[in-house]
């Protein structure tokens, strides 16, 4: 049988760090509670002038350096995004243009934080179903350009990376091997954002307004994020008869590190066996999933079952059986 198995993963993470103390100036809160709330130390920031696609341009070269394959040797490349470098064309098209990915079709997927899981899921249908030999999927935010640094609530938690992994078939028992997704648009006052769609068309009005930025119920989210991202991937390691014991890493979306504890907790999954990495990104929302692979890379083997799971904004959610192919 056809599988898609990822065989490289690339990252980029911007130089600029905006630690905790640097937050301390800009609103009222503390380390204290940003630590003992989040988990989180500090984050990324990119500058001026660059958008999305610059980072996803690196992250997806490094990927390919890694496995030693020109950009003519990918068929597609999918970004997973919420802030576009623009609302059309896609990100996708950029990248690939950049990259001289010049035989590769590509597109945009936004499903707010489990952009990345999705997109990861249709490029790997794509590869089994014979369509496509290789492809990029990459996720890359920067939420730095839609949050608003007078929310406090919101700007201690989001940052700015991009991490790529390339997909490539096999006839082996790796790869993805099989998804859950769902969705529920009831979630959509939790987290949106209010202005800048077809609705609310930017105006004076909605940028005074401040209508432009991340709008969340932080604590709405929150409650719902723990017990769906852990309950489907209940449901996806059930389906395939798998314990904790089975699971090498659980690879959860971070969005906070007491929601990424409770679903480890339920699942039955000791903190070494979670991939961690909030307390020096954030959120970076498209980025999270591909960047904890980036970042355990060195400790995974070949046959490591991982479990990724997701939350985020829609609401969205799904959970990923990803058997490590090298
Ligand atoms: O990735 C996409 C999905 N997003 C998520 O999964 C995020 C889910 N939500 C969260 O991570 C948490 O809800 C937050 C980190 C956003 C907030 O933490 P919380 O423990 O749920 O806080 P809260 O919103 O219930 O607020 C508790 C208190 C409030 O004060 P009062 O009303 O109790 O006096 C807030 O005003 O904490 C206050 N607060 C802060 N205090 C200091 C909110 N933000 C801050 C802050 N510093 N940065």
């Amino acid at each position: 049988m056809r599988r898609a198995k990822v065989t490289a993963v690339g990252a980029y993470l911007p130089e600029r760090r905006l630690t905790n103390a640097d937050l301390e100036k800009l609103v009222d809160t503390s380390n204290e509670w940003i630590l003992e709330r989040t988990g989180i130390r500090e984050r990324r920031i990119l500058g001026r002038g660059k958008g999305s696609a610059y980072m996803a341009i690196r992250a997806a070269e490094e990927a390919l350096r890694k496995r030693g394959l020109p950009a003519e040797a990918i068929d597609l490349v999918i970004v997973a995004t919420v802030t576009p470098e623009y609302p059309f064309p896609a990100t996708a098209n950029l990248v690939a243009h950049a990259l001289g990915a010049h035989r590769a079709w590509g597109f945009d997927i936004e499903a707010a934080c489990s952009s990345f899981l999705y997109a990861l899921s249709i490029a790997a249908d794509s590869i089994s179903s014979g369509r496509v030999e290789r492809a990029l999927v990459i996720g890359s935010d920067k939420m730095s350009s839609i949050i608003d640094y007078r929310d406090r609530a919101t700007c201690v938690i989001f940052g700015d990376a991009a991490g790529a992994v390339l997909l490539e078939p096999t006839e082996e028992e790796v790869g993805v091997l099989d998804y859950l997704h769902r969705s529920d648009g009831s979630g959509c006052t939790y987290l949106h954002m209010k202005a800048g769609g077809s609705l609310l068309p930017p105006s004076v009005r909605t940028v005074r307004n401040r209508l432009h930025y991340v709008y969340q119920e932080g604590r709405q989210v929150f409650k719902q994020a723990v017990v769906q991202m852990a309950a489907i991937s209940e449901d996806l390691m059930k389906k395939h008869g798998l314990t904790a014991d089975d699971i090498a890493f659980f690879v959860p979306h971070q969005a906070n590190l007491r929601i990424i504890e409770a679903a480890a907790q339920r699942l039955g999954l000791p903190r070494e066996k979670v991939m961690i990495n909030i307390d020096r990104y954030g959120n970076t929302t498209s980025a999270t999933l591909p960047l904890c692979l980036y970042d355990y890379e060195s400790q995974l083997k070949k046959g490591d079952n991982l479990i990724l799971a997701t939350f985020g904004g829609g609401f969205t959610w799904g959970a990923l059986w990803l058997r490590w192919a090298y």
